[in-house]
């Protein structure tokens, strides 16, 4: 492994592993100790230590600022020293804290001089060396107790000199190094904490050497193939002290066996998730374990029922049976687990009755349970009214499944909900008074109906979401009052009057609507995608558009509107190459799926994952009655790659330097007044793919270029329309351009069912984007109850719910 790859290999698993970190909070790096400062340290261990810094090439944090010669090594950031003898025993440089691995370099061997060393901890450092493996002297640290060398891209054989530390009683090496050798760690019998997780390619074909490690709490070797082992229970059992077994992603063949005498009595965390045993849940061995506090087993394929054990977990805090391909039931009786926190079933259930299920949920003195995600679980039913028993819910999620009847009201006594997703249920009714807490209202594709309730700003509230219901009445003015709000969508309703007037809304980033174009539009000065395509609005464009400077797509295709195009286009400066946001600083960064959605623009499809969203820098006013001039100004927006003024009743000529817009790959002029010449300029746009001036009054020779040759063969009709063209690729000569019409230039009519070939492509999506949108929001690594994490990951996805927002607009259009 190369460095960059070392280091891209460190971001993702930083990525992919932040909710670990989180969940094992590292210490902190120790400082330098309290000590005698007239207790220097033994110099042949100090001189040891400036050999080690000696090592280090790029210290980019100055984590090793204080290691200077001729000090006293004792009060150095991350050392310790035995205040009797004055010897080093702890060395911690846990770069874990850092975004960039603070330390670059290689371990030096001159840290077998620190005979005394306990404590080594040299986790998330760049210190793989220049040949990536692990130094073979770290074997001779025999009086190591505490070793961590996680997050260190090492490559190379597995370490197997380390199992001769047998005074180790922490060791971690997860996400370090590339093996191909069986595990054996045996001879460590004194371990308690064991983390092997996130090698790559390391499997063990026999693990009964872990029985030796008697007094073991922790274990945890994510990602390690053990596809032969079938005696984990046994093994396990074994080992009385033991808290927790992590074994993600393992292949685990499966988790049918019994155990007659259980030992496990301490067992308190079981992640068996992602590990393929496709047998009954209720044959599992843990069913038994009285003490489990938490239990995951999502990706497991268990199915059928669960069994009644599970109400006798009375210390069960999180199950996570996410994914699991919807052929298990839940019917069990769960109101003795008063401790039980989240309840994740996710796509896993065949059917289910909500009323019942909601009815057997705990039913304590204090209620614990905080999230509850049944999502795409075919259940049926209608929601209790009574919630006494759930008002510490924060996280509601049933999106995608049959229930009816009303939102209950009593979800208004929920006073920490949070996060309250329904969408695409059979809920009926008005949406009631909701708790002030509510940050996330997702709702969208049911049957509510009735007003919105006069209350109904939030101080927290970022995303309301009612589209495709029946609500009616005005928008209440309320609405406005939530100073948090970023996304919007109240399309596809039964509305009337206008949305008011929210200017106290500066975080507002997306907004889809119906009605007319509101001239305070220029207030959301967040924007950066305005899309607001088929609706119905009039009017003209508002000036105020044009300080919307991070603005980076603005589609107001096929509405109503007439007027000029705004001249003052150059201060949309998000459009320019000077401004351009970079990927990072927005909510929409996000780096998993691409492909995930397309941005159908005319007569082709392109493809973009999220981030290539932020590469789509557009303006399409197309098929409105637009009329006076394309403004000049519009070349200054350097970065623009699509442009579609066509099917409205501008005139003038094209801008002599549209050149100069140089990124410009489709550009659709067609069906207005233009007239004069085309613009020689025309042909410095060498990315172009897409070009159309059909149906104008343009006249005169026609630039060449190979570019415009080559659009001119794919689309031959795209100057069609202009009587007094001529010139190549045209076979109308210049010298008589007033001769008639060439039989070239027949009429490519517009094909009449482009509009349902452009609808009709996109309902595909949206189906494809909920799929994707539920993945990542319930993946595995995410989730647990890190409710601020979700928080993040939505703003992260308010990108892709706006596209589909979008789209339902455009299917709505379709109907009538
Ligand atoms: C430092 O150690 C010396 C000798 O062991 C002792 O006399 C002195 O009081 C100590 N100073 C402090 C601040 O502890
Ligand atoms: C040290 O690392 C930092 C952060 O990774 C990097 O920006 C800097 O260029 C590096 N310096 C040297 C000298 O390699
Ligand atoms: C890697 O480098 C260390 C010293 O930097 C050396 O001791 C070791 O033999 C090298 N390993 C390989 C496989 O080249
Ligand atoms: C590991 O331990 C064995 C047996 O005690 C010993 O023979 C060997 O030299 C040790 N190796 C190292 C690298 O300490
Ligand atoms: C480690 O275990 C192996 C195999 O049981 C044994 O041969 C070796 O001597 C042990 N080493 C130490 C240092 O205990
Ligand atoms: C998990 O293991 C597989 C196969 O050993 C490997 O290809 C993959 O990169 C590992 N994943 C991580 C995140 O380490
Ligand atoms: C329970 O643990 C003890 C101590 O490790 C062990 O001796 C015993 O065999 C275990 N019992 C079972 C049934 O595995
Ligand atoms: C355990 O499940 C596997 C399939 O995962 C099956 O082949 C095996 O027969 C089952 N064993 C028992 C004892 O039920
Ligand atoms: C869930 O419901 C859908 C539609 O109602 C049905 O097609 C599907 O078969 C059901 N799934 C299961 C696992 O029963
Ligand atoms: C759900 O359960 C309730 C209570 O047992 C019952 O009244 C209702 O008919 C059930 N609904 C469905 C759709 O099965
Ligand atoms: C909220 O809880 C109180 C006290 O339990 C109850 O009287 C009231 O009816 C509940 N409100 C709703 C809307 O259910
Ligand atoms: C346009 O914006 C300016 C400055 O924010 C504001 O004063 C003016 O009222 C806005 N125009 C309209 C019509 O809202």
């Amino acid at each position: 492994m190369n460095r960059s790859s070392a280091a891209r290999f460190l971001l993702l698993i930083a990525a992919t592993c932040s909710s670990f970190l989180i969940a094992h909070s590292r210490k902190q790096p120790v400082l330098a100790s309290d000590h005698n400062a007239s207790e220097a340290c033994v110099p042949h261990e100090r001189n040891a230590l400036l050999a080690f810094k000696h090592g280090i090439t790029n210290d980019s944090t100055n984590l090793l600022a204080s290691w200077r010669a001729g000090q006293d090594c004792c009060r150095w950031t991350g050392i310790t020293c035995d205040s009797q003898t004055g010897h080093v025993v702890k060395l911690d440089l846990n770069g874990a804290y850092s975004f960039y691995p603070p330390l670059v370099g290689q371990i030096s061997s001159s840290l077998l001089s620190l005979e005394y060393l306990e404590y080594l901890d040299l986790s998330s450092n760049s210190l793989e060396g220049t040949n990536g493996s692990v130094p073979e002297f770290l074997g001779y640290m025999n009086n190591l107790r505490h070793l961590d060398l996680s997050y260190i891209p090492f490559s190379g054989r597995f370490p197997t000199l380390l199992s001769n530390l047998t005074n180790l009683e922490y060791l971690d090496l997860s996400t370090s190094f590339l093996g191909t050798v069986p595990l054996y760690l045996g001879n460590l019998s004194k371990l308690r904490y064991l983390d092997l997780s996130w090698m790559q390619n390391v499997q063990a074909t026999d693990i009964s050497w872990i029985s030796h490690m008697h007094t073991l709490e922790y274990i945890d070797m994510s990602n390690i193939t053990l596809s032969t082992i079938t005696d984990l229970p046994v093994v396990a059992n074994m080992i009385p002290t033991l808290k927790h077994i992590i074994l993600i992603n393992c292949l685990l063949p499966s988790a049918n066996q019994s155990i007659t005498h259980p030992n496990l009595t301490k067992l308190e965390d079981l992640d068996l998730s992602g590990n393929y045993f496709g047998h009954p849940i209720a044959s599992c061995w843990f069913w038994n374990l009285k003490g489990l506090k938490s239990l995951r087993l999502d990706e497991t394929y268990l199915y059928g029922p669960f069994p009644d054990a599970l109400g006798e977990m009375v210390s069960l805090q999180h199950l996570d049976f996410s994914y699991n391909g919807k052929a298990a039931t839940m019917t069990v009786d769960l109101k003795n687990l008063c401790e039980l926190e989240s309840l994740y079933l996710d796509k896993s259930l065949s059917s289910g009755n909500i009323t019942e299920f909601v009815e057997k949920l705990p039913q304590c003195a204090s209620s614990k349970l905080s999230a509850l995600s049944s999502p795409s679980n075919n259940m049926t039913g209608v929601f209790p009214n009574t919630m006494e028993h759930l008002t510490s819910l924060i996280t509601l999620i049933l999106t995608n499944n049959s229930i009816s009847g009303a939102i209950p009201p009593g979800i208004r006594n929920c006073t920490s909900l949070e996060y309250l997703h329904f969408s695409s249920n059979r809920l009926s009714g008005q949406i009631p008074l909701l708790p002030r807490s509510i940050r996330i209202l997702d709702v969208p594709t049911n049957f509510l109906s009735g007003h919105l309730p006069l209350e109904f700003g939030f101080p927290n509230l970022k995303n309301l979401i009612i589209s495709f219901n029946y609500i009616t009445g005005q928008v209440p003015p309320s609405v406005c009052e939530s100073p948090n709000m970023a996304f919007l969508d109240l399309s596809n309703n039964l509305f009337e009057g206008e949305l008011p007037h929210c200017s106290h809304m500066p975080n507002l980033r997306f907004l889809l609507f119906y009605g007319s174009l509101p001239r305070w539009i220029g207030d959301l000065v967040s924007l950066r995608i305005l899309h607001l395509s088929h609706n119905m609005f009039d009017g003209d464009i508002p000036d105020n558009i044009t300080y919307l400077t991070r603005l980076q797509y603005l589609n107001l295709a096929a509405n109503n509107i007439s007027g000029l195009v705004p001249p003052s286009l150059s201060n949309l400066v998000g459009m320019t190459l000077k401004h351009r946001s970079s990927p990072n600083d927005d909510s929409y960064s996000f780096d998993e799926s691409q492909d995930i959605f397309s941005l159908v623009t005319k007569h082709e499809v392109l493809k973009y994952g999220a981030h290539g969203l932020v590469d789509v820098i557009g303006i399409d006013l197309s098929l409105n009655r637009l009329t006076g001039g394309i403004p000049n100004e519009i070349t200054s927006l350097s970065i623009l790659s699509n442009l579609n003024l066509s099917w409205n009743h501008l005139s003038g000529n094209i801008p002599d330097n549209i050149g100069s817009m140089k990124l410009m790959e489709s550009l659709d002029l067609s069906r207005n007044n233009f007239s004069g010449e085309i613009p020689p300029s025309l042909s410095d746009l060498t990315y172009l793919s897409y070009l159309d001036l059909s149906y104008n009054n343009l006249s005169g020779m026609i630039p060449s270029g190979r570019q415009l040759d080559t659009l001119y063969t794919e689309n031959p009709s795209m100057y069609s329309g202009n009587n007094d063209l001529c010139g190549p690729p045209l076979l109308r000569n210049c010298s008589e351009k007033r001769a008639s019409e060439h039989g070239n230039q027949q009429e490519t009519k517009k094909d009449p069912d482009f509009v349902i070939f452009y609808y009709g492509l996109e309902s595909g999506f949206v189906v494809a984007f909920w799929v994707v949108f539920c993945a990542l929001l319930f993946k595995k690594a995410w989730r647990v109850a890190y409710f601020s994490f979700v928080d993040l990951l939505y703003d992260k996805l308010n990108m892709f719910v706006v596209v589909i927002c979008c789209i339902y607009i455009a299917r709505r259009k379709t109907k009538n």
